[in-house]
């Protein structure tokens, strides 16, 4: 199982990539934007925290052109020039599943975002997706049922043999990520404090307050 850092900000990634060993970072236009840098410059600081590694960073495509294949191709053999740890994102779309295919045909690997559906999924892997980003977070905030999506995609990545790597994002607690890992999904992708959160538990906390009571009132030697 990977751990994948959902950010674009340098500190949280040296951090996280020091502490916890990431697996990867994924970026989005809106970590991009919080980081307060240019895109360009963003990812190209991201790509050489990585350089020499086989991790991979995901690097997203302008969202405007969803269902603009030729014009995400175009971008994608752009942004893969950059590094060879840049996986290159764009949506589950008509026009994303058909860039990724012609993306693969050249080595380039994509990763199928937005995806909410199984069968959003199955397409993204029959196109040779390197990733497919289930959002976890957002089906559950609207209500949905995200244990049975998630079964799904393993059964069906099975049952085929693709090699499409299930990359669960948006994740937003600790709960997901164990049920994530159960059922067989490859990666986690999540914020710096849901990770940070997800390591600890209250009764850790509570267990080392009563053994250090313990501790100081026995002698050493
Ligand atoms: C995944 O690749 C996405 O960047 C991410 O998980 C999106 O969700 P969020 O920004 O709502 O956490």
């Amino acid at each position: 199982m990977k751990f994948f850092l959902d950010s674009a900000i340098t500190d949280e990634i040296r951090y996280a990539l020091d502490m916890w060993d990431i697996d990867g970072v994924t970026t989005n236009p809106r970590h991009v934007q919080a980081s307060g840098k240019p895109f360009m410059r963003v990812i190209q600081e991201i790509g050489e925290m990585f350089a020499g590694t086989d991790k991979t960073v995901s690097v997203q495509t302008n969202p405007h052109k969803h269902n603009d294949y030729q014009a995400i191709v175009e971008e994608g053999r752009k942004l893969a020039k950059l590094s060879p740890n840049f996986v290159i994102k764009m949506p589950c779309t008509e026009g994303g599943y058909k860039a990724c295919k012609v993306l693969k045909a050249e080595g380039i690997r994509s990763n199928l975002t937005l995806c909410f559906s199984a069968a959003q999924g199955l397409q993204a892997m029959r196109m040779g997706a390197h990733y497919v980003s289930p959002f976890v977070g957002w089906k559950e905030g609207n209500g949905e049922d995200t244990d049975q999506f998630i079964e799904d995609l393993v059964s069906i990545r099975e049952n085929f043999d693709y090699e499409t790597q299930i990359l669960v994002a948006a994740v937003r607690n600790g709960r997901q990520i164990a049920f994530a890992a159960a059922v067989g999904a490859d990666i986690v992708t999540a914020s710096f404090d849901v990770f940070k959160e997800s390591f600890l538990h209250p009764y850790t906390d509570l267990g080392l307050g009563r053994f250090q009571g313990f501790w100081d009132k026995t002698p050493y030697e």
